[in-house]
């Protein structure tokens, strides 16, 4: 089965309403220029609803960065993905500013994944080692650390509902980019660990790399045979460069 890929625009805590606003006027207008692949936006909380207003008709995702893993209660300040089902379609669960400045356990994002499944909607499961881990060879152990703890109640049924993003934290906002060597071999070995876990189904799985993608070097990123498209911060807050990546997975 072939994977659509999938291009997902991590607006994280930037905008303004007027800046969401006209980000998501300027990506719905040029939804034609990218055919066959799935777009994403993952704007902060409050402009999702005006984000969706301005998104429409025209076939774009919408999610959420973050969310709790109770359906209601006394919980200040969190928000539930039971709420956000009426809202969005897609939920970030491990972001590794989340995991990393906000100290998210392995165990709390899975049961975020698992709470992001249960109220119906897609859970982006976000991987990576830091630094250190790539520099001391435990790279591969890490990433597999966090998948078995952010799937580790997903059942088989689920997974068309899962998509994985792989994001080394020291891509992340630097300017560097893993090489597309790297990318493809850690996507694969998350391709690998997944048919282990789920057979062929789990193989089928989309795998996103992360990690300062741009325009330039989109093209060869997406290009690798794992990578399944992109999770994209700084360049998705503009329209044009967003657009150009998500070209670029329209094109390898
Ligand atoms: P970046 O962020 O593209 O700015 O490196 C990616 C992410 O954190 O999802």
């Amino acid at each position: 089965m072939s994977r659509k890929p999938i291009v997902a625009g991590n607006w994280k805590m930037n905008t303004t309403l007027d800046e969401a606003r006209t980000l998501a006027e300027g990506i719905a207008a040029r939804t034609a220029d990218v055919d066959g692949v799935e777009l994403a936006v993952f704007p902060p909380f409050p402009w999702l609803v005006p984000v969706r207003e301005r998104l429409g008709d025209t076939g774009v995702q919408l999610g959420a960065q973050n969310c709790y893993i109770k359906e209601s209660g006394a919980f200040t300040g969190e928000v539930s993905p039971w709420a956000l089902a009426g809202v969005c379609q897609m939920i970030l669960a491990g972001h590794s500013e989340r995991r990393h400045i906000f100290g998210e356990s392995d165990e709390l994002v899975g049961q975020k994944v698992d709470a992001t499944l249960s109220a119906g909607l897609t859970s982006v499961l976000c991987v990576g080692e830091l630094l250190d881990e790539r520099e001391s060879g435990d790279a591969i152990a890490v990433v597999e650390r966090q998948l078995a703890a952010g799937l580790a109640n997903v059942t088989t049924d689920l997974l068309q509902r899962v998509v994985i993003a792989y994001e080394p934290v020291w891509a992340i906002g630097t300017g560097v980019a893993a090489t597309p060597n790297d990318a493809q071999e850690m996507c694969a070995a998350i391709r690998q660990w997944m048919a282990g876990k789920f057979g062929d189904d789990g193989a089928t799985v989309r795998v996103l790399y992360g990690g300062s993608v741009s325009p330039d070097n989109a093209a060869e990123l997406f290009g690798q045979s794992d990578v399944d498209g992109g999770l994209v911060g700084g360049a998705s807050l503009k329209a044009d460069s967003f657009i150009a990546i998500a070209v670029a997975a329209a094109t390898v």
